[in-house]
């Protein structure tokens, strides 16, 4: 008799793909991708990144043409980090109106104007030479308060360029006010900020120190970034941030950081974004290069879970690629 068989039957609903997509809890779209992207000054060609295969150091034409293909598949933005010719202890290239960042800024809001946002990555270890991320003191420890100073006028010269949303990841407390303060000030108010501000200090950056030529030249970035081992005080930082003025928050890394990507979802109203990591792609790609998972599949599922544990915004190096995937789809 069917009594003694379950009367529950979840499996009702997976029987056939257009069951399945119809009762999905979570989509993933082409808009909530941010794609981020390297320029770097001097190259005749774009240099592959060792680490992270399929992902290059762009000529500020090979950008342009990666920029646009990104706005082409329906990407929602592109995050951009530069990489000067030349490095000194300021990070002098950061805010020069004439750095390659600012250059390239110029080029993509002339092309590409606001089918697809640019955005920034506002930090100073891709132009210091002892690639931290702010000033150091005599005695070698980073200096909160004047680089919050160094943030203010890059934050000005990225929005002059073009930027349409500047990113800090460099974990300075106090940036948020100091970068909003300084764009304010100087008639960008329109300007918005997407703060880095829960970011962990995490082994799953290294391939991006290739990609960025920003390893410290000593020491490491725990005096800034968080410890791993810390959740409460995320969400610490993000209402610091948001107190600030932060337009947007984010999580970085975020595949092994879905528990905090929920938490800060759950606790604010404004976006928040996730950022899929240089460790995470390469992880995958490496994987899948020697056949032992199936990349496309992994990736898709990547991006699922980091959508489904909350993140409205996803930063994936991936972006365009599963950008045409989901148009096919
Ligand atoms: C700092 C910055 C880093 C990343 C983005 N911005 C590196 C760091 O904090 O050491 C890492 C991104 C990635 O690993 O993909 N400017």
């Amino acid at each position: 008799m069917s009594a003694q068989f379950p009367v529950a039957r979840p499996r009702r609903l997976r029987r056939a793909p257009a069951l399945r997509r119809m009762v999905a809890e979570t989509r993933l779209a082409p808009a909530d991708l941010v794609l981020p992207m390297f320029v770097k000054e001097g190259i005749a060609e774009p240099q592959p990144v060792a680490s992270m295969p399929g992902v290059f150091q762009h000529t500020r034409d090979s950008l342009r043409k990666a920029a646009h293909e990104a706005a082409e598949a329906g990407v929602g933005g592109i995050i951009l980090f530069g990489v000067p010719a030349v490095k000194d202890g300021a990070g002098s290239a950061a805010d020069d109106p004439d750095g390659i960042v600012q250059r390239a800024l110029r080029d993509l809001a002339a092309d590409l104007g606001d089918a697809i946002v640019i955005m920034s990555d506002l930090c100073l270890d891709e132009y210091t030479d002892h690639g931290h991320c702010g000033l150091l003191t005599a005695a070698g420890e980073i200096d909160n308060d004047a680089t919050l100073e160094r943030y203010a006028s890059i934050a000005v010269a990225q929005a002059e360029a073009g930027a349409a949303v500047v990113g800090p990841s460099g974990m300075m407390d106090g940036q948020v006010a100091a970068i909003r303060t300084a764009l304010d000030g100087a008639g960008h108010s329109d300007v918005a900020i997407l703060s880095y501000s829960v970011k962990y200090a995490s082994a799953y950056y290294g391939p991006f120190r290739d990609a960025a030529e920003c390893a410290p030249q000593f020491g490491d970035r725990s005096t800034h970034q968080q410890d791993p081992a810390n959740a409460g005080e995320s969400l610490r930082e993000v209402f610091l941030d948001l107190d600030e003025g932060a337009d947007m928050v984010m999580v970085k890394p975020a595949g092994a950081y879905l528990d905090i990507v929920r938490r800060v979802r759950d606790a604010v109203d404004v976006p928040v974004a996730a950022y899929q990591v240089s460790g995470e792609y390469a992880m995958i790609e490496a994987a899948a290069e020697k056949g032992w998972i199936d990349r496309e599949r992994t990736i898709m599922e990547s991006l699922m879970s980091i959508r489904r544990a909350g993140a409205d915004i996803t930063l994936t190096y991936w972006a365009t690629e599963a950008a045409v995937l989901l148009a096919s789809s």
